[in-house]
């Protein structure tokens, strides 16, 4: 693939750059109130999702600009070089082929690899199906009742949203997720649950990640000292990864490991065998749903003009926000329980994608990348950090995720919590006036003067810029076409800021260092090499121990 121009050399940049800076003192209430279709025109559909950027600060010459921008820097030509599996990760060589993981037939050219995929599909059937009938029986001979999926990162993070965001369509298998390399993760939930009956998926595309070799080393004794003998491993343990060697060492028979490849990356893998936990856990048609809504997205990624494709048009957002009206993150604010780990799965997504301080060419930049991101389940953020997007003094472009119904039956209930969105949303619109609060302060019976005076505590700005995302209901189908509606948007952001979004060395340091620290655990003199305030800390642990 030709390598990006910058953002800032894009020539629409300039353009938008006086577009903004004019914005700045609009009110979108004022936007919303004077262009009558604005409620409808700046709304967008594919997929079963429903895109509402109205209270975004922009207008029609700022989306024209922007569109434009998108044009210039080959969005299109780009999101068709991705999904025909082009080298998009040009410092590690490799496409990202995350959509043929969903496809529903083999893309021209890529025939080989969908062969193995769809094998593994039918391996991913065959267990998911196996265990929730009760076919599969651990060493004691009782069918397996649990499954603990041992991964971190992308080998937890979206298995871990998937599994949580479903549990309407949960089948007869409890699925668990073991991440942290504290011991106390592990032992939390092993506590519930009989080694008779439970299965482990060692979840790690490279099998080299401390986290989750500690935790499957661990769990591995749980099993063998409960009474389960070494040839019974197999009974209990699956392994998902490209490195078959390091599993055989672990004591993962072939036959119960399935494949990854170099051209998945782990934060876009839940597609993959890595899904396996998912796949188990809703059962084989829920997860071929699941498949389904992502394809749908990626249809529609690969042919909608720029103006109305939802991942090009949210990436043209987030630049819009980021880069030209100055903010440094992104919340997101799902108003549905099942989603509540979306915001972490969207952190690993984003910010290992776009948090990059050089161009794909290995130049400098001199703009921000990817924001941070953040958020929490509506609308328990609405009592803690709702304060700061209201009253705070940085902006924070806000994404919420609306569900316009319920797997509950308590209709009535939900009820609440969508006139909560809707009312967070309207605030961030509208805030409150100085004269606002003053007459309201008056109504509640204060004095002029006291009025006067707690009046300013209570003015809120309004004007945040958000967007809404709504849709049916959380089914298999809109989970899959959001998440991968959020990955095209990743892309799309590295594509316009000129980056690698498929690499993350920044993570690969900290691995080094924390290994060669542990090898110096057991020692108890000072050796060269590490700063006092480390040392200071290792000789504390030190202390700790005895
Ligand atoms: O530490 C970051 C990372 O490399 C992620 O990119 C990856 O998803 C995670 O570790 C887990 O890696 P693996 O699947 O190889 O265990």
């Amino acid at each position: 693939m030709t390598p990006c121009t910058k953002l800032t050399d894009l020539p629409a940049f300039g353009e938008l750059r006086a577009l903004a800076a004019a914005l700045q003192s609009t009110a979108i209430e004022d936007l919303l109130r004077d262009q009558h279709e604005r409620a409808t025109s700046y709304c967008r559909e594919a997929a079963g999702l429903h895109l509402d950027f109205s209270k975004q600060l922009l207008d029609a010459a700022a989306l024209a600009a922007l569109i434009a921008l998108a044009e210039q820097a080959r969005l299109p030509a780009r999101a068709r070089a991705l999904l025909a599996g082009d080298e998009v990760n040009n410092t590690e060589a490799r496409p990202a082929l995350h959509s043929l993981l969903r496809a529903p037939a083999a893309p021209p050219g890529l025939e080989h690899a969908f062969a193995a995929v769809s094998d593994t599909r039918a391996r991913m059937r065959d267990w998911a199906e196996r265990l929730n009938q009760g076919r599969h029986s651990g060493y004691a001979g009782q069918a397996i009742t649990d499954v603990v999926n041992i991964g971190i990162g992308g080998s937890d993070l979206g298995p871990r949203l998937v599994s949580g965001a479903l549990k309407a369509f949960h089948d007869n298998i409890a699925c668990h997720y073991v991440a942290n390399v504290d011991p106390a993760d592990l032992q939390d939930t092993l506590l519930e649950l009989d080694p008779a009956t439970t299965l482990f998926i060692v979840c790690s595309k490279s099998f080299r990640t401390e986290e989750t070799l500690s935790n499957a080393l661990a769990a591995r004794d749980w099993m063998l000292n409960a009474g389960a003998a070494p040839a019974d491993l197999d009974k209990h343990f699956l392994a998902i990864t490209t490195n078959l060697e390091a599993a055989a060492e672990f004591g993962i028979s072939r036959d119960n490991c399935l494949p990854m490849w170099d051209w998945v990356g782990g934060r876009y893998s839940v597609w993959s065998a890595v899904g396996l936990s998912c796949a188990i856990a809703i059962g084989w048609e829920h997860f071929e749903a699941f498949l389904g809504g992502a394809a749908a997205m990626d249809a529609h990624f690969a042919t909608a003009p720029v103006a109305d494709n939802l991942p090009m048009l949210m990436s043209l957002l987030e630049v819009w926000n980021c880069n030209l009206l100055g903010a440094g993150n992104h919340v997101v604010l799902p108003y549905d329980q099942g989603l509540a780990r979306l915001p972490d799965f969207l952190q690993q997504l984003t910010m290992e994608s776009n948090g990059k301080r050089v161009a794909a060419d290995g130049t400098a930049l001199d703009y921000d990348t990817g924001p941070v991101l953040w958020g929490s389940a509506g609308t328990m953020g609405q009592h803690s950090f709702h304060q700061l997007l209201h009253q705070g003094t940085r902006p924070c472009p806000a994404d919420f995720i609306l569900p316009l119904t319920t797997h509950t039956g308590m209709a009535r209930q939900h009820r609440r919590l969508v006139a909560n969105c809707l009312a967070q949303s309207r605030a961030l619109l509208v805030g409150r006036s100085e004269e606002a609060a003053r007459t309201s302060l008056l109504a509640r019976g204060l004095d002029e003067a006291e009025a006067a005076r707690l009046a300013p505590h209570l003015v809120m700005p309004g004007n945040r810029p958000h967007s809404v995302i709504s849709f049916e209901a959380v089914t298999p189908h809109s989970l899959g076409a959001l998440i991968a509606l959020y990955e095209h948007r990743t892309f799309c952001s590295g594509q316009l800021w000129g980056i690698n979004p498929f690499d993350q060395w920044g993570v690969e340091l900290g691995k080094e260092i924390s290994s060669s620290i542990l090898a110096r655990m057991d020692d108890d003199a000072p050796r060269p090499g590490l700063d006092a305030a480390t040392e200071r800390l290792l000789q504390a642990w030190r202390r700790a121990q005895r």
